[in-house]
């Protein structure tokens, strides 16, 4: 088992000096156009001592592809002077930090896109109540998305990130393209599974080779994926396994397993012997490091989650308490502040804008983010 507190190195060359990680978390605290707030910068800052790297929220690379309210952007320039405070503020204390580039496709609704329709690979709503039928993306829309990522990826170079993660989880655009639900085309972009890949492929190509030729050293470029949807159709272990062993010979610097529980087990009968998360690591066969995540709370979940990832991402436990990695690291765990001394939700004193366990029940059950 890998030790927490060892240092690792990407491909491209950054170092994190341990291996705890702030998983992403948006906080729909950024202004109505996008830009980061005074309060993004401050949340980032003050989970910053400890872990070896944030990685931020989701930050949509194109106008349509803006998921909710209060989003951060990074399809423009105007955003690029925001970010750079903020990536400032957290090397100051010590640590890197990822920007999460992100496309809603069709888990946004015309309200949060000011009366616009969600755009997708298929015009087939989500399963889930409220959701609007999307427009179908033309091939051209396709391909500027593509570009729209790779820009992104740019404008973080400029604003100081030491690298970006394409969200490929969670059930948003880019899982909608692999996804046999969400995706229903004929053309080169759906089908079979492997045109359900093109679209990753084709991304996760364009963004690499772009920063191998125009970008600085020392930048990277991971990808987060969820293992499995609920939908029929849906994604399944053996989609997965197909997706794990293709990424696996590109040059991504990391793979990020999206996972509510560390120890959860497949939805498929035939991947029953261990949790998800060791088949994962399997299919990488060592090619490139992962990060595992889930409901990691104490130091030896996170001894757990390394017997089958080689960092750990932590996200509720971060949310509770902000110097949870400081005091993980120095052994003090009996000092963290845990789900169980927040406040009840009977005694949420809403006129006061509410509690962090209600931001947290809040931003959770509704949103796949
Ligand atoms: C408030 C909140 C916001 C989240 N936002 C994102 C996000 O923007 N991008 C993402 O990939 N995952 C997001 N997630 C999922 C987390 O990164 C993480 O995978 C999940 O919460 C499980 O880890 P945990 O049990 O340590 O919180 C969010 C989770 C929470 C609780």
């Amino acid at each position: 088992m890998t030790d927490f507190k060892e240092p690792i190195t990407f491909r491209r060359g950054v170092t994190l000096k341990n291996r705890l990680l702030m998983s992403p978390m948006t906080t729909e605290m950024s202004f109505y156009n996008g830009i980061v707030t005074d309060n993004d910068i401050r949340y980032y800052e003050n989970r910053a001592a400890g872990v070896g790297a944030i990685i931020t929220g989701a930050m949509n690379v194109a106008p349509l592809g803006k998921g909710w309210h209060g989003a951060p952007g990074i399809f423009d320039d105007k955003f690029i002077a925001g970010l750079k405070r903020l990536t400032d503020a957290v090397h100051a204390k010590g640590a890197k930090i990822f920007l999460q580039l992100h496309h809603a496709g069709r888990m946004t609704n015309s309200a949060v896109l000011w009366g616009a329709q969600p755009l997708a690979p298929s015009a087939v709503a989500a399963e889930r109540p409220g959701a609007e039928v999307p427009r179908a993306m033309t091939a051209e829309e396709v391909l500027d998305t593509i570009e729209a990522f790779k820009q992104g990826a740019f404008r973080a170079i400029e604003a100081g990130f030491d690298g970006v993660e394409l969200h490929g989880a969670n059930t948003y655009l880019i899982q909608q393209f692999f996804s046999p639900h969400s995706n229903r085309r004929t053309d080169e972009w759906g089908g079979t599974l492997e045109k359900r890949y093109h679209f990753i492929d084709r991304l996760v190509a364009t963004v690499t080779e772009a920063i191998d030729q125009e970008g600085p050293r020392d930048f990277i470029v991971g990808y987060r994926f969820s293992p499995e949807e609920y939908e029929t159709p849906g994604i399944r272990m053996d989609d997965t396994e197909y997706l794990i062993k293709h990424l696996r010979e590109t040059t991504l610097d990391y793979l990020h397993l999206s996972m509510n529980d560390l120890r959860r087990k497949s939805v498929s009968d035939a991947y029953q012997e261990k949790p998800i998360m060791a088949y994962i690591h399997e299919f990488i066969a060592g090619k490139i490091p992962l990060i595992g995540v889930g409901g990691i709370q104490t130091t030896q979940d996170v001894d757990d989650t390394l017997t089958n990832a080689e960092m750990a991402a932590v996200g509720t436990s971060l949310l509770i308490d902000p110097n949870w990695a400081e005091k993980t690291l120095a052994g003090k765990g009996d000092m963290i502040r845990t789900r169980a001394d927040l406040p009840q939700e009977d005694n949420v004193d809403r006129d006061a804008g509410g509690t962090l366990w209600e931001f947290v029940h809040h931003m959770r059950p509704d949103k796949n983010y």
